[in-house]
């Protein structure tokens, strides 16, 4: 694609990754990605805000054909998928220098290999002068790594956030055109990413704020051109309340596990709680994330497996617990043959969850065996209203 004009002398480069499958080798990508990357045009001096991944890189390259001059690249974050075609974009503009804040530039230098005196360091809240046009730079940690910013164009009142506000979506469209599929690609991505530093996501939220913002140029994903839609997503995610509703991620070898399973669903939806089934042998493991984002409860059901709990159920338990959602309540059901260590196993993956621990379910042997070695899990105790 070429380049395409937002506003004047600024435009969306960058590549659209139709067939990604998969994101950090871990979470899927039903709808592709993009790394977009922005051109500004000052009277004086020219930007380029974040490359591409750089297996996309003759795609930015050949888009950069026809600027005679680059001056800067600001490199929002460090992470490959927006930094890693700087090295091929110094080499063609080699005048070039490279703004980020101090830690950005400590780990492009490991990570890439860039010399120290190709850099210019900013510190939060200082200013470029492209002539006409001037960028504020707006420290966000934690929209992904530590070393993670934001720019503000002030004259054109955009913000280019990378990797915060992001989704992955392939489209040929700039702007979001179909808000609920772009609010569940940005929220898997806030699972995966952003989630455990909800905190600080709050604070960059509260920090936003003061700024006139027309649109939201992320690194992924269409452009946002009602940018309180995505702000306002945000804020829900981030608040301390979570909603009514149970995900229970489970897996069943023979069948013992699933009825349980099932017997809690019917209980849960006659009781009027939302219910999130995940059959990790099949599922979209992304999804799971989206919906813990909200959640008040789990319930991981596995069975017994060399006398721990399946693999599948233990990578999610200990996915949840790297994500620290907001959940108050977790329990464990499942089935064993003549023993083992399921949920001892799965209570020690998930130190990081403040979450009260209802008594599990298990179910010795057969299928229709009414013989359990515990209590109930009380429904009761789930929360009736988060
Ligand atoms: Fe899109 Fe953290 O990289």
């Amino acid at each position: 694609m070429n380049a395409r004009e937002i506003t004047e002398k600024v435009y969306l480069l960058g590549a659209v990754d139709w067939d990604r499958e998969l994101f950090d080798s871990l979470i899927p990508l039903p709808d592709g990605t993009s790394y977009n990357a922005y051109l500004i045009r000052g009277s004086e001096k020219t930007a380029l805000i974040d490359t591409v991944e750089p297996e996309f890189a003759h795609v930015l390259l050949g888009q950069l054909e026809e600027v005679e001059q680059l001056d800067y690249i600001i490199a929002n974050h460090a992470e490959q998928d927006h930094s890693g075609t700087i090295p091929q974009v110094l080499e063609k503009f080699p005048g070039a220098m490279v703004v980020t804040n101090a830690r950005c530039q400590g780990m492009l230098i490991d990570l890439l290999e860039i010399p120290e005196d190709k850099f210019i360091t900013v510190a939060d809240g200082e200013t470029l002068s492209l002539g006409d046009k001037t960028l504020e730079f707006i420290y966000t940690p934690w929209v992904h790594w530590p070393e993670t910013i934001s720019t503000y164009l002030r004259e054109d009142k955009i913000l280019f956030s990378c990797d915060f506000f992001g989704s992955h979506v392939a489209t040929s469209n700039l702007y979001v055109s179909d808000e609920s599929r772009v609010a569940e690609a940005a929220k898997r991505y806030y699972a995966e990413i952003m989630m455990p530093f909800r905190a600080i996501i709050a604070k960059n939220l509260d920090k936003i704020e003061k700024y006139e913002i027309d649109l939201i140029a992320p690194s992924h994903g269409p452009i946002f051109n009602k940018p309180s839609y995505i702000i306002d997503a945000y804020r829900d995610w981030v608040s301390g309340s979570p909603k009514n509703s149970v995900v229970i991620p489970f897996v069943s070898m023979h069948g013992s596990t699933l009825i349980l399973v099932q017997r809690l669903v019917s209980r849960l939806v006659e009781a009027g709680i939302t219910v999130h089934l995940f059959n990790l042998a099949v599922t979209d493991i992304g999804k799971l994330a989206i919906t813990l984002v909200d959640a008040a409860t789990i319930v991981i059901g596995t069975p017994t497996v060399l006398v721990g709990p399946h693999p599948l159920a233990l990578n999610a338990a200990t996915l949840t617990n790297a994500l620290r959602p907001k959940l108050k309540y977790a329990s464990i059901i499942g089935s064993y043959g003549w023993g083992g260590k399921a949920v001892e196993q799965i209570v020690s993956a998930i130190p990081n969850l403040k979450v009260e621990l209802l008594d599990p379910v298990l179910c010795k042997g057969d299928r229709k065996s009414t013989r359990l070695n515990s209590s109930h899990t009380d429904i009761s105790r789930m929360p009736s209203s988060a």
